[in-house]
């Protein structure tokens, strides 16, 4: 029996043995096991689940467990929120009938009607705009959609699986994200810790990933070596699993003799520290300086003053980008507009927003000013 055989590879008795393959998931930490185990109570529920977790951590994955454990039913469809513009957005998800604006040659059904049957997998839900929010609540409670350019509602029976890699409280707060949308997705919360939190899980993904890695690759199979083991344990993930799977990839495509030493892997995880941790370190002495000095001084609004000064700073090192900053900061999209808009930043100079990063310094700190 294979090591992954061994430990707690989620199963699926129903599911053929490609699509098991594809979802199945490993968890052996205890922090990781009571989340597998409502994941397992709360996938045969037509429930909509709300998953969060950080970049990596596994929501698409479970998103498709979730699945494989519903009802027998029809296709996972998949969907980035925040990858069309807000004027095709709408199409994209009701669909349209022929004509219904220039361009739509022919009727196009959306997501929800490609889903029928299945599952619809939302992703980054917090980059939904506004207006499609209300859209979005409207079918959630009367489980039909109309197309655009047509009145005639098609009902849709689609189980919703929305994830988010932010608190979608904080946009809630900031009024970025509907609460009757938030209470309305949040029927049942998943919610995954990042890898740092679960390490025992560490060593048997490591395993997974290369024996099934070197199995594509042909191999006969890879062992790690102790200073390998030793070098993937003391690693923090920022990436998470994603961030593992890629590095343990790497090192079988370095590696000699299938065995995966720690100078097969790459650089950060080599250097018994990883360099950026040392100086993320210091950093946050230093802010943590500045922020002391602050308290002290009995300055006012002193959390106002320093999520503005977070905020311009990171719009200013993103050249005035929104999509880069929300990024770079790890919210939403609809966060920094917010935050842009409540200190006055959006209402100056609409037409730079949204660019790419340009060298056109002058009319950039006129928007950071
Ligand atoms: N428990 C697990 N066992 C095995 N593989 C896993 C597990 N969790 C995640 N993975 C693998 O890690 C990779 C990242 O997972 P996934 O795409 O689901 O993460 P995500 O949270 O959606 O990431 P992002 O926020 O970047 O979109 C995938 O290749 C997935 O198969
Ligand atoms: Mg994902």
């Amino acid at each position: 029996m294979s090591e992954a055989q061994a430990t707690n590879l989620l199963a699926f008795p129903h599911a053929d043995a490609k699509s098991t393959a594809r979802t199945a998931g490993l968890s052996c930490d205890p922090c990781s096991l009571p989340i597998q185990q409502q994941l397992e109570r709360i996938a045969p529920s037509d429930a909509t689940v709300l998953i969060i977790g950080e970049t990596g951590t596994g929501k698409e994955l479970a998103a498709r467990q979730i699945h494989e454990r519903s009802r027998p039913r029809g296709p996972f469809v998949a969907v980035n929120c925040g990858a069309f513009s807000e004027s095709l957005a709408e199409a994209e998800f009701f669909g349209h009938e022929a004509a219904a604006f220039t361009g739509a040659q022919q009727a196009r059904p959306g997501w929800f009607e490609v889903a029928h049957g299945g599952t619809l997998f939302l992703d980054e839900i917090g980059d939904m705009p506004l207006h499609l929010q209300v859209k979005l609540l409207r079918v959630l409670q009367e489980r039909q959609v109309v197309r655009i350019g047509s009145r005639k509602p098609v009902a849709v029976d689609v189980r919703v699986v929305a994830a988010t890699n932010v608190e979608l409280e904080a946009a809630v707060q900031s009024r970025q994200f509907r609460r009757d949308l938030y209470y309305r997705l949040n029927v049942a919360t998943l919610r995954l810790p990042p890898l740092r939190e679960r390490p025992a899980d560490i060593l048997p993904l490591a395993r997974h990933f290369a024996e099934s890695y070197a199995h594509k690759l042909g191999m006969r199979g890879a062992v790690l070596s102790a200073t390998a083991v030793r070098a993937l344990q003391r690693h923090a993930w920022p990436g998470n699993i994603r961030e593992l799977e890629n590095a343990v990839h790497v090192a079988l495509l370095m590696c000699r003799n299938g065995v995966i030493d720690a100078g097969d892997l790459p650089i950060v995880l080599r250097s018994g520290e990883a360099p950026d941790a040392a100086a993320a370190d210091e950093t946050t002495q230093v802010l943590r300086g500045g922020l002391l000095r602050l308290l002290e001084s009995e300055a006012d609004a002193l959390y106002e003053r320093v999520e503005r000064l977070l905020v311009t700073t990171a719009f200013e090192h993103c050249s005035g980008n929104q999509v880069h900053t929300a990024r770079r900061l790890g919210v939403s999209r609809n966060v920094v507009r917010a935050q842009l808009k409540r200190f006055g930043l959006l209402d100056r100079e609409p037409a730079l927003l949204d660019r790419e990063p340009a060298d056109d310094l002058p009319e950039r700190d006129a928007l950071v000013g």
